[in-house]
């Protein structure tokens, strides 16, 4: 990734020993091994991590099934048509199919998704140090204590103009079959115009506050099926008084 400046770069291997693992892993003898690829943005204007290989391979096959699932639906629900960030004159800033997927299941039919699952992976100590580097910003994530996961999905046209989140920290994974059917879909820092790659089974975590867009997705041709496009799955964090706490 030759768009990054200052970038700490580091290779780790967490084994998240003492974290409570969801029930679909808790059966595995041993927690899975992470082979995350590391970049730290935290000089400049723009502070982020980028995480490769966020998923493991298991978990990364079984993520595809339930998008595939989801992409699936009748009905999608779109963007434009639903709580989005839009401008001054009340159009939206983005054309894209979403997921609103924490609707999908009761609290504990969270268990049934491979996307909550895995979100063990944000409680590990070896992330939280990550974002520890992250000065002073990483304050405001340590405090969070509720989440919310929103799934996009871009084909041809579809975008998101430069918004921000009203959260206190966003993590974007994003998921592109291979070889591509389409150009665009890329990320940028409004701010700092700097861009991160598009790249099959990256993170990218950062503070909610920094506008960032996703230009139009143009596909070579009309895809056969659903799933050739650019998805994203997001959560985002946020700090809830105690009473109000949400999951
Ligand atoms: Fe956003």
């Amino acid at each position: 990734m030759n768009d990054l400046t200052n970038t700490a770069r580091l290779k780790s291997s967490a084994n998240p020993n003492g974290i409570q693992l969801p029930r679909s892993t808790s059966n595995l003898l041993e927690p899975p091994q992470q082979n995350w690829e590391v970049q730290i943005q935290k000089d400049g204007e723009t502070p982020f991590i980028v995480i490769d290989n966020w998923y493991t391979p298991y978990e990364e096959k079984n993520v595809w099934k339930e998008l595939d699932f989801y992409a699936s639906q009748e009905n999608v629900e779109r963007a434009e048509n639903t709580y989005v960030a839009t401008h001054d004159d009340g159009k939206p800033k983005s054309k894209a199919s979403r997921f609103h997927i924490q609707e999908f299941y009761t609290p504990s039919g969270r268990q049934r998704s491979h996307i909550f699952n895995n979100m063990y992976k944000i409680r590990v100590p070896e992330f939280h140090n990550m974002v520890r580097e992250i000065k002073p910003f990483y304050r405001s994530f340590l405090s969070t204590n509720a989440d919310s996961t929103l799934i996009s999905y871009y084909e041809d046209s579809e975008y998101y103009e430069s918004h921000w989140d009203d959260y206190a920290w966003t993590m974007l994974i994003w998921f592109v079959r291979e070889p591509r059917l389409f150009d665009g879909g890329d990320f940028t820092f409004t701010d700092s115009k700097l861009k991160v790659k598009l790249k099959q089974n990256r993170a990218l975590f950062f503070p909610s506050m920094f506008e960032h867009s996703v230009n139009p997705v143009k596909m070579h041709t009309e895809p056969k099926d659903s799933g050739y496009g650019r998805y994203t799955i997001t959560h985002f964090f946020i700090a809830m008084p105690p009473d109000n706490v949400r999951n």
